[in-house]
């Protein structure tokens, strides 16, 4: 695996690439990003993974600093999937250049995470419209867990019209349902055990949840979930995920969207 800690090297190592598959992550890695990393390595010849945790996408400087890092892990764990490339840049590689595309930031970036992280999306657009100008890489694997941020970046790359195939990778998750997530590590066995609690209830009662909200009884809900453990909800939807709009009906191919604290992790899902 050849390491890069800056663009101009890597540019030279993966300019004319055909089949380059990029993989962005901020570290920490688990299977969760280990399910994107493999179907890189069976869809693209070449695979390039990024890990930078990126500051201006974060609410404040706080949550920054606690964000986990495994640096040595990660890169053992990247030795050992044999990926051809790892990038690993400093705030100046990313932000000392001019880009050729402004970003496109869609109006769903003001729905579900974006009422109560202004402009965390606008930073996540900018940060990865930055890594494919100097990647150019031909397919980007993002996870649907993430699925706002995975629809605002299609979004983008479709206004846009850059030239670039999106796979879209399945959420993976821990026995019990909790979806992988960095900030995983941040809880005790007690609180895993809570979140996968509020998982299988969410999952059992979809259209129990749907019909609830339809009715403007949302409160029952959200009351059952904090029983269920969590300190607060910040955000319970279904959205027509087609339209990205809020469910009308209860006919609509729909996803719960959820984020919610356990302890002081703020998780988010969708199902
Ligand atoms: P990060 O949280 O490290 O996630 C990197 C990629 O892994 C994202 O595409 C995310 O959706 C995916 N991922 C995370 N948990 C997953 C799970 N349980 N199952 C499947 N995929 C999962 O998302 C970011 O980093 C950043 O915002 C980034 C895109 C790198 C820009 O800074």
């Amino acid at each position: 695996m050849k390491i890069f800690t800056n663009k101009r090297n890597l540019i030279k190592e993966i300019s004319g690439l055909k089949s380059l598959g990029f993989v962005p992550t901020m570290g920490a890695l688990h299977e969760g990003h280990l399910s994107l990393i493999k179907k890189a390595k069976i869809k693209s010849k070449q695979v390039l993974v990024s890990i930078y945790v990126n500051a201006k996408q974060f609410s404040s400087k706080k949550d920054f600093k606690k964000y986990p890092r495994s640096f040595k892990e990660d890169v053992n764990i990247l030795k050992k999937n044999k990926i051809d490339y790892l990038y690993i840049p400093n705030d100046k590689d990313i932000y000392s250049f001019k880009v050729k595309n402004p970003i496109y930031l869609d109006k769903f970036n003001k729905r579900l995470c974006g009422r109560f992280r202004p402009n965390h999306f606008k930073a996540v657009v900018n940060v990865v419209n930055r890594f494919l100008e100097i990647i150019k890489p031909k397919s980007i694997y993002l996870g649907v867990k993430d699925f706002q941020q995975l629809s605002l970046i299609k979004l983008h790359i479709i206004r846009k019209k850059i030239n670039i195939k999106i796979v879209a990778c399945p959420t993976i998750r821990e026995n019990n349902g909790l979806a992988l997530s960095s900030r995983n590590t941040k809880l005790s066995n007690n609180q895993i055990l809570k979140a996968g609690k509020i998982y299988s209830y969410l999952k059992k009662n979809k259209k129990l949840i749907l019909q609830k909200i339809l009715k403007k009884s949302k409160s029952e809900i959200i009351r059952k979930i904090i029983d269920l453990g969590a300190q607060k909800v910040d955000y319970l939807e279904c959205l027509n995920i087609e339209k990205l709009e809020l469910c009308k009906n209860s006919k609509t191919n729909f996803k719960i969207f959820i984020a919610y604290y356990i302890g002081n992790v703020r998780l988010i899902d969708n199902l």
